[in-house]
């Protein structure tokens, strides 16, 4: 086989938000991907950054006081612990705001410049005359020009689902400010991507074969037939205040975030190969031999299949080998939702300590090469999981390692012709012809299976649900993965893991424990088990890198990759005892997520999702907590303020911050763990009146489940806890 050299991407994460569940499909599908195609031995790089430039990230810095530099750099630390806490490990992990994205940006901007291709004309846009800045479509509210929802954004109604341009809402204001826009016009940069030049060649390249069928044909419906020319030119600067680069020669005007966050990729790798001594060049120049991945949500294919290659193709750079989109998450069928407690980040998934690999197990599982969204059902995540990986996979290794420690010292011993069959069954190789079929396994007719494991067509189409169909093997498991169908790939390795089972059922090792007799036999099966079980663990690896690493000491072996299905352990070799590999999913932990992620004031209308936005509007993203500078008396009225007595307030151990305070509202006690500890003496706490929070989501934490939140002003100096005048009682409401 010869090595190939890989370069894989997923899509640049914004630096104004956190990664969710959503996202994770992505990461870990790219991830599962990568981590066989290194299994293979080939050369592979996977890079990825934060897409750190554009007005929300740059409004969002001014709300928290701090300047966009801090904030990128602060996020990028929450993403990076996510990503490394569900395993996704990238070769480099940058940001867009760095030196090698500004200089490809400038570079391919000067080449785009000097081929004729960039053009400039004035464009007539909303702008804050108080803010002293154009607004992007995001940042205009007004009334819906459909339905006359109030507080709607300036390019859809969440109430009625109504799309519009933003000079079509009634009674418009900034949502930065809360001025009327006016209307301004400025000199604007355009990319020519309706010229022939790159028309031509993303008709070519649309039609080369390798894009996905859905890909392919969007791309047909956005370029049109061959007689016209349905792209329109593209947009890309932006004026000041803004934060990106700078344009060259053209001060106040800025790259438009979308048009260097894909050099961000460039850039990463650029980095990477600066720090690792790659050459650069020879992923990127033009006749490049080595392949370049981009995997995306198919919500921004517009952005990678028709600008970006557009852009690459004419700047003298290569263009993607391939582009891999897939569809949106959905939670129990519907959209993540705040109010449904679906909108789950990564971080407090892992802050419930849930194992991330439940969820890379589950991911993978009902991840397939289509943009066709998945669905996360937790009811089926759960058994799923359990059934699967701990009461099949694991169960092979707790039914028999147990024995190998105890009775042999920890040393493996030998295998029969018979043991050896079942193994080659289990790895998915071929039979010889002399082996006796009895020894293999009776109920799936293995005699017949030695031409059905050569890769046919059959097997390429599908691996059937129907276990007597299709009997899963070694090549088929390899095609499946590198074609990210995943979802077969865990079905065909679960046949496998059930082959495994059915041998260990059969010998029943826990019964030829008890007879003296059977020792040499009890030898012999455990040895095999624990064969087939490293053989299932290569298989999965990609999925399960960090059970698989538990695995490799437990096994006393060297990291494992594809090329050990081919040997066995000798005799003599010495695993170390065993410990638990993987955990049953309590269904309670997954209702106590649910809890945690549940918001408490509910939306009218299912919250904008960052990954499920329409491909116009991408400029468009923000955060939900941009406030405008007014909100109305009914966003107000949905905070139930009550007046609480502190019953009792304690010190919490090992908190720096916190004091535990017991607070009565009228109805009920309530447990909140509030950061007032340095301001505040418990003791001269109790009794007093404050104020809370009571409808605020119940957030657990390291000590416990916080249920509300106290007021209290304060400058970062000093700190004061609010309390009504004289004659209020616990549990009156605020308004
Ligand atoms: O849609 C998004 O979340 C963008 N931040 C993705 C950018 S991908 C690439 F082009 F940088
Ligand atoms: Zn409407």
């Amino acid at each position: 086989m010869s090595k190939r050299k890989i370069l894989v991407t997923s899509a640049l994460p914004y630096a104004n938000g956190s990664i969710h569940l959503g996202h994770l499909v992505e990461y870990i599908q790219t991830d599962i991907w990568v981590r066989f195609q290194k299994m293979q031995g080939h050369e592979v790089y996977y890079v990825c950054a934060d897409d750190t430039h554009g007005t929300p990230i740059m409004l969002r810095a001014e709300k928290e006081g701090i300047t966009p530099e801090a904030l990128i750099v602060r996020v990028q630390k929450e993403h990076e612990r996510d990503f490394a806490g569900f395993h996704v490990e990238f070769d480099n992990y940058y940001t867009t705001h760095s030196p090698e994205t500004r200089h490809y940006s400038e570079d391919i901007y000067g080449k785009l410049k000097t081929a004729g291709l960039i053009t400039s004309r004035a464009v007539e846009q909303f702008y804050d005359p108080v803010k002293q800045m154009f607004l992007p479509d995001r940042f205009i509210k007004g009334e819906c020009p459909k339905c006359g929802a109030k507080d709607q954004y300036g390019d859809n109604c969440e109430a009625c689902g109504a799309a519009y341009a933003p000079t079509d809402l009634k009674n418009p204001y900034s949502a930065v400010s809360g001025a009327v826009p006016i209307k301004k016009a400025s000199e604007h940069f355009f990319f020519k991507l309706s010229d022939s030049r790159c028309v031509d060649f993303l008709r070519a390249w649309t039609t080369s074969g390798t894009l996905q069928t859905e890909a392919a044909n969007k791309m047909r419906e956005w370029l049109g037939e061959a007689d016209e020319n349905k792209l329109s030119d593209w947009d890309i600067s932006r004026d000041a205040p803004y934060f990106g680069f700078e344009i060259p020669d053209a001060p106040g005007k800025y790259f438009y975030v979308w048009l260097d966050a894909p050099v961000g990729y460039m850039g990463s790798f650029r980095k990477l190969c600066d720090d690792k001594g790659i050459d650069f060049d020879e992923f990127w120049r033009k006749d490049s031999t080595a392949e370049l991945y981009h995997f995306i949500g198919k919500d921004i294919l517009y952005f990678h299949a028709l600008f970006w290659p557009a852009m690459l193709e004419n700047a003298g750079y290569r263009t993607p080998t391939n582009i891999y989109a897939h569809g949106f998450l959905t939670v129990n069928g519907e959209k993540m939702s705040k109010s449904r407690g679906t909108f789950i980040t990564a971080e407090s998934y892992l802050q419930q300590g849930l194992n991330p690999e439940w969820l890379r197990y589950y991911y993978a599982a009902k991840l397939n090469a289509t943009m066709e969204d998945i669905d996360l059902n937790l009811e089926d995540f759960t058994a799923r999981v359990n059934s699967d990986l701990v009461g099949k996979y694991v169960n092979i290794a707790s039914r028999c390692l147990g024995f190998i420690t105890k009775r042999f010292n920890g040393k493996l011993g030998k295998m029969t012709d018979g043991d050896i069959g079942w193994l080659r069954q289990v790895k998915g190789q071929e039979l010889p012809e002399s082996f006796n079929a009895a020894w293999t396994r009776p109920e799936i007719e293995v005699a017949a299976s030695a031409v059905s494991r050569s890769l046919s067509a059959k097997d390429k189409k599908e691996i059937s649900n129907d276990e007597s169909v299709v009997i899963a093997s070694r090549k088929t498991i390899e095609q499946l993965y590198d074609n990210r169908e995943f979802g077969k790939a865990t079905r065909a390795i679960m046949q496998l893991v059930d082959t495994a089972n059915v041998y260990v059922d059969r010998e029943k090792p826990w019964e030829l424990a008890n007879d003296p007799a059977k020792s040499q036999r009890l030898h012999e099966v455990c040895t095999t088990a624990i064969n087939m079980f490293r053989a299932l663990t290569i298989f999965l690896k990609p999925v399960l890198p960090a059970t698989a690493e538990k695995i490799e000491q437990l096994l006393n072996t060297p990291k494992l990759d594809w090329s050990h299905l081919e040997t066995d352990f000798h005799e003599n070799h010495e695993i170390n005892p065993y410990s638990h590999l993987i955990t049953r999913i309590d269904p309670k932990q997954i209702a106590a997520l649910v809890e945690v992620s549940t918001a408490s004031l509910k939306p009218t209308a299912p919250q904008p999702h960052s990954q499920q936005r329409h491909a116009q509007h991408q400029e468009n993203i923000v955060e939900t907590t941009t406030q405008p500078a007014t909100i109305s008396i009914d966003n107000f009225s949905k905070i139930d303020l009550r007046v609480a007595r502190i019953v009792n307030a304690e010190l919490v151990e090992g908190a720096d911050k916190l004091l535990k305070l017991t607070l009565d509202i009228g109805t009920e006690q309530r447990t909140v763990f509030a950061g007032i500890k340095s301001a505040y003496d418990p003791e001269k706490l109790k009794g007093r009146l404050t104020v809370m929070v009571a409808n605020l989501a119940p957030r657990k934490m390291k000590f416990g489940l916080s249920e509300g939140m106290v007021l209290a002003a304060g400058d970062g100096n000093g700190l004061y806890l609010l309390g009504p005048d004289e004659g209020a009682q616990p549990g009156m409401r605020i308004k």
